[in-house]
């Protein structure tokens, strides 16, 4: 069987871990209540391993219990380790594993993974730090950077969505879509523990340089000539790599940065334990992005992203041209709108398109009408959570849904002069929006358009 060994600088037994995990999962699976008799039967498997990270001869000891392990349960195949550490460890705990040897396999034919989690560095600069570092100690093969959106069910169907059916992906073209908007917005704030961490991050570099660049990337990216993880990857880093560099000018003109403040019972940002009374980090990020490809050329790419909005929604839209000539002008209501394919990540993970059709009676009267597919609604099962799927995949050794170090890059270089142009000039200025709000009303001059708006949260 597989053996998880959590390591941590707490003093805990065996028996004590197995007990928080246990209490864990009936809190937190998906499927309950937790069969005890599965649970005593793989919790033998669990174990802990108290590991001072900053230490480095800690990691003699925590080889050598791998080693005990590994003999006494009869397995000694793939190890695979997660570093769920703070960012600034991550440098020291990858050169400590790789002093005792942790970074290659035990025996032959076997394998060592790391999977590690984002932040990957600051900017461009501190990634390619970490990455050299990284890299010192592990091949690139080795390493898995996580990013959960690829674990979603939808984000994953977008590629299936697209190449998968003939009538779908001609669609996704400058010929047909007029503009693209992808948001992430949430409705929760710092939640009182993760003010210290945004700090030092802000929407732009959560939010934008990792979820929604990989959202914009596979709503983008070209056709790749196989399913496999090395030429999904390649198109991906392609498509990041062909979004127009933005100068400063165009930066106060096609970016909206904000910050939420108290309203109702919600408190604002600058009250968050573990923020500056006098932050100006951004919570909230909107910003125009160009794809320049042959497909894409001329089609503005819209993203939103904010904390303490309206409500928790992550979807994609792709809103059509409008048809060539209005024939039912006079006849049609005021309703209509742009075709539009909505690819909803959450909540109810599915998609809808939405077209004009005719409202049943004896006048010519239109609607917009609904296309709609959902997982819940089409599937009995539910859909593993973005994790399970990733930490399969990691055991399994598929790093298609994980970020090659390209791509990281890539993303960084379309952030940061975004960051850089916000500090040398201050524009455009960090707006106050309440908490529990659509954001910004600043984010609708991206649209360019009166006509247009962004759609309600
Ligand atoms: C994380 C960000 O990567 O994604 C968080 O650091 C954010 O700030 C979270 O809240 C959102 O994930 P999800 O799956 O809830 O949309």
């Amino acid at each position: 069987g597989t053996i998880v060994l959590g390591a941590a600088r707490r003093e805990l037994s065996d028996e004590q871990f197995r007990q928080q995990m246990f209490q864990a999962v009936g809190k937190y699976s998906r499927s309950q209540p937790v069969e005890e008799a599965l649970w005593s039967e793989i919790a033998d498997c669990w174990h802990y391993h108290r590991l001072r990270l900053d230490q480095g001869p800690d990691f003699q000891g925590l080889a050598q219990r791998i080693t005990d392990l590994e003999a006494s349960h009869g397995s000694a195949g793939c190890r695979v380790f997660y570093l769920a550490v703070t960012p600034d460890l991550l440098e020291q705990v990858a050169c400590h594993l790789g002093k005792v040897g942790l970074n290659r396999p035990a025996v032959q034919d076997a394998c060592v993974r790391v999977v590690v989690e984002k932040p990957f560095g600051q900017d461009l600069l501190s990634a390619r730090g970490l990455n050299e570092c990284l890299l010192r100690v592990f091949q690139e093969e080795q390493l898995l950077r996580i990013d959960h959106y690829l674990g979603k069910e939808t984000v994953q169907n977008l590629l299936v969505l697209r190449f998968a059916n003939a009538v779908i992906d001609p669609l996704f073209s400058r010929q047909f879509v007029d503009h693209v908007q992808i948001t992430t917005a949430e409705s929760a704030g710092m939640e009182g523990r993760r003010g210290a961490y945004y700090e030092t991050a802000g929407a732009l570099r959560d939010m934008v340089q990792s979820h929604m660049l990989q959202l914009l990337a596979l709503v983008a990216m070209e056709v790749p000539p196989r399913m496999d993880e090395r030429a999904i990857r390649n198109e991906k880093v392609t498509v990041l790599q062909a979004v127009a560099a933005i100068t400063p000018e165009q930066v106060a003109q096609r970016t909206v940065r904000g910050q939420y403040v108290a309203a109702g019972d919600r408190i604002g940002y600058r009250q968050e334990q573990g923020v500056s009374p006098d932050s100006d980090v951004e919570t909230y990020a909107a910003l125009t992005l160009h794809v320049d490809t042959w497909r894409w050329a001329g089609v503005p790419f819209h993203l939103r992203t904010g904390k303490a909005l309206a409500a928790k929604t992550s979807q994609i839209v792709l809103v059509f041209k409008r048809e060539p000539i209005n024939l039912f002008g006079e006849l049609s209501c005021d309703v209509r709108g742009a075709n539009r394919l909505i690819i909803r990540i959450t909540p109810n993970e599915g998609m809808s398109l939405v077209i004009d059709g005719k409202v049943p009676g004896v006048d010519m009267m239109l609607r917009p009408m609904k296309l709609d597919f959902s997982y819940g609604a089409s599937f009995a099962s539910a859909s593993p959570e973005a994790y399970e799927h990733l930490l399969l995949d990691a055991i399994t050794g598929d790093a298609t849904l994980f970020l090659r170090n390209d791509e990281v890059e890539a993303a960084w270089r379309i952030v940061d002069p975004i960051r850089a142009s916000w500090n040398a000039t201050g524009m455009p200025k960090l707006i106050m929006y309440p908490a529990g709000s659509q954001g910004p009303d600043e984010a609708r001059r991206l649209l360019g358009d009166p006509y247009k708006d962004w759609f309600p949260l």
